[in-house]
């Protein structure tokens, strides 16, 4: 065993660590900067679609218009389920299993149903990863009706990505602005960087595994409440605190508890997370639109900030400010999705991002395998079962 001078340094949480590297998204978490490809987040967000957004992490480049009907035709064409994954979904909601879990066994089920899941050629991976990510939104619906006993509505040629998506779980076709809406939640979910669960399908895909079991351990991953689940767990806090004037009172409760505010901090941005921002602003129009439950989220959320971020300031953390998942449950909302659902909208829309990173890790594989330090004792004397004490 190495010498205590000697010891190797273990880093933690794998922080600071680079494992590989991409041209897919760029962090810059210390002036809220969040790239795809190069172009700023804010740019896709306000003017494309979420499809516009998988071609450009599929094939690193905007578009055509040609090249975008294509895509949109294969994605659209490739929705439907086979009817024993619906019942898959259907038995698994009659059991009240959670969304996530339903998700994650009927995407590993539809493995069985693809003729190229062992095939790791760069085009069938994309074919695949396509299939998977034109197929979540329908297995979300699908669960969605299922669990409140409604008919599944099977998805339609004619709508795009997120407004099929809506219109399967809400039996209507979305107005525009709900549409916008949505994309732009998709949009800003789609990448990024090496988080947990990314990391998690790249170990699969680097044994040589298959994209479907990449994709696999990334919604596994991605259901924690400290990675894609605390929009789920911000929104249970801010119907915990009920209207904004309990805010003060709330706030020094969980701090002197140790409590953390679900949908702050992060490992990467010591700033303001700029798909917060982004949110942030879409949620004030959606709280004038909508008043109700939205407006009343959206109010309690801006005075949770700023009562939360004057009480990090004064312990010296300015660097804990809001993430993603604290201003989308506000949207949710307004778009009919219940909390148990937001993590799986996460998930639909970051499959883009899984596959896009193991087919661009596939280029050039290497099989992940770090080390543990062993710090337990050696030659111990084995002793018989009977004499032990
Ligand atoms: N509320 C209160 N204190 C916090 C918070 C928070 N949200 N975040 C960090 N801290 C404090 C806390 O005191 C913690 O100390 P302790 O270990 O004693 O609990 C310390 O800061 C850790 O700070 P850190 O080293 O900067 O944090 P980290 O890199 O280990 O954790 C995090 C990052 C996202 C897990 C954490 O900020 C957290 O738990 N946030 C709440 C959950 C959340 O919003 N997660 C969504 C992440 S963004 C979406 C995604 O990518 O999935």
């Amino acid at each position: 065993m190495a010498s205590q001078a000697e010891k190797p340094k273990v880093y933690k949480g794998l922080e600071g660590i680079y494992v590989t590297e991409t041209r897919l998204s760029y962090i810059d978490g210390l002036h809220s900067k969040l790239y795809y490809v190069g172009y700023p987040i804010e740019a896709l967000a306000k003017n494309s679609t979420y499809e516009e957004v998988a071609f450009l992490l599929y094939f690193l480049r905007l578009p055509r218009k040609d090249e975008l009907d294509l895509f949109k035709a294969l994605m659209a064409e490739a929705r439907e389920l086979p009817e024993d994954v619906l019942n898959v979904v259907k038995k698994m909601a009659s059991l009240k299993a959670h969304p996530m879990d339903i998700v994650r066994t009927a995407v590993s089920y539809l493995a069985a149903y693809d003729p190229e899941v062992g095939v790791n050629t760069p085009e069938s991976n994309l074919r695949k990863s396509l299939r998977i990510l034109s197929k979540a939104p329908s297995i979300i619906a699908a669960m969605y009706r299922f669990s409140r006993n409604l008919d599944y509505i099977p998805p339609r040629k004619d709508l795009s990505h997120v407004e099929n998506f809506l219109y399967m779980l809400h039996g209507k076709r979305p107005t525009e602005f709900e549409t916008k809406v949505m994309d732009v939640i998709f949009i800003l979910h789609a990448e990024h960087g090496m988080n947990a669960s990314a990391f998690a399908s790249l170990v699969t895909i680097s044994t040589l595994s298959d994209i479907y079991s990449a994709v696999v351990s990334g919604i596994a991953t991605l259901k924690g409440p400290l990675h894609g689940g605390a929009a789920e767990a911000a929104y249970h806090q801010f119907k915990e605190i009920g209207s904004p004037d309990k805010v003060e009172e709330w706030v020094q409760k969980a701090l002197a508890s140790k409590r953390r505010v679900m949908g702050m901090g992060h490992r990467v941005y010591k700033s303001y997370d700029p798909r917060a921002k982004f949110m942030r602003e879409l949620d004030g129009e959606i709280a004038k639109i909508y008043g109700g439950e939205p407006k009343l989220l959206y109010e309690i959320a801006i005075k949770l900030e700023e009562v939360a971020l004057k009480e990090f300031a004064e312990k010296g953390r300015m660097d804990i400010q809001p993430n993603i998942d604290y201003y989308t449950p506000i949207a949710y909302t307004a778009l009919g999705i219940p909390p148990e659902y937001f993590t799986t909208i996460f998930t639909a829309s970051r499959i883009v991002g899984w596959t896009a990173k193991a087919m661009e890790y596939l280029k050039d594989p290497r099989l992940i395998r770090p080390l543990d330090l062993y710090v337990g004792e050696l030659d111990k004397e084995y002793v018989p079962i009977d004499k032990r004490g």
